[in-house]
């Protein structure tokens, strides 16, 4: 049985504690930064089509999921790239779907939807991209294993069976959206293949406004990005004969009126050619995204 001192004390000991918790829960909600809201640029493209339509372009929302499932050598590398910030690729993604459900309007995500190829990072991609209906091309990390992460077409073999299911331009191929061909294409390593350009070509044919989606930005003397910001920092060379060419025949292209492009983590736009705007899109880890009305 307890003295009344010792009941006191209890009474006394449970007030403080209950006034200190008092106290704290605000404090507590202040150790927490904000998380700032989806940031949404608009902008308006002129593209031929009959009817007006919009998209909410998006990239690089490098989500980092990883599980038992993937081995030790997967688990370090993860480890490797943690960056603070990245972790809000997968919040910002879903505030995305929702801003994009609540307009009707289609999402198309240029590339980098993961850091790196792990099992549970491909399989969530893979069902977002399929129950939420993106449009969804490949950047350079949905082909990165580990930290060898060589650039050269031969390091995706493993790794393209795993994305063809869900992502289209891989490494080519036409999506029809509100009239117009968005013709996805694989340059996640900055370069492209004849098998692309062919494609290209039987696009072309179809006689409808062409919108380019890919990952990396096209670059061009007239724009203010250096080849560096443009094509990547790790060897990636427009220099070769197939992607140069590439490039200048989608210049020349009058059917092709705008491009869409990620992975340099910042929104640019500009002039691409005679006919033609490059859009690219900010990080979607940091909020941002872009939301394109194509005119008549
Ligand atoms: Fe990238």
């Amino acid at each position: 049985m307890k003295s009344d001192s010792q009941a006191a004390f209890g009474r006394r000991e449970f007030l403080r504690l209950a006034s200190l918790a008092a106290c704290s829960a605000p404090l507590r909600g202040l150790a927490y930064d904000p998380i700032p809201a989806l940031k949404v640029r608009k902008v308006s493209v002129p593209l031929g089509v009959a009817e007006p339509f919009s998209i909410l372009h998006v990239s690089d929302s490098h989500i980092a999921r990883i599980d038992s499932r993937d081995g030790e050598a997967t688990y370090a590398f993860a480890k490797s790239r943690s960056r603070k910030g990245r972790e809000l690729g997968e919040y910002y993604l879903g505030e995305a779907l929702h801003y994009a459900r609540a307009r009707g309007i289609k999402v198309v995500h240029t590339g980098d939807f993961m850091d790196f190829a792990s099992v549970a990072n491909i399989e969530h991609a893979a069902r977002r991209i399929r129950t939420d209906d993106i449009v969804a091309c490949v950047g350079n990390h949905e082909y990165w294993l580990d930290a060898g992460k060589k650039e050269v077409e031969s390091y995706k073999t493993a790794t393209i069976p795993k994305l063809k299911g869900e992502w289209k331009g891989v490494p080519a191929s036409a999506v029809r959206l509100g009239g117009a061909n968005f013709f996805m294409f694989d340059n996640s390593f900055g370069t492209v293949t004849e098998t692309i350009a062919a494609a290209f070509e039987e696009t072309v044919k179809e006689g409808l406004p062409i919108v380019l989606v890919c990952h990396v930005p096209l670059w061009t003397e007239d724009v203010g990005l250096n080849v560096d910001s443009s094509c990547g920092a790790l060897g990636r060379n427009l220099c070769d004969a197939v992607s140069s060419e590439f490039v200048e025949r989608v210049r020349r292209e009058s059917l092709v009126r705008a491009v869409l492009a990620g992975h340099i983590h910042g929104f640019h736009q500009f002039a691409f050619s005679d006919h033609a705007q490059e859009l690219v899109a900010g990080a979607l880890f940091n909020g941002d995204c872009t939301e394109i009305e194509f005119t008549k």
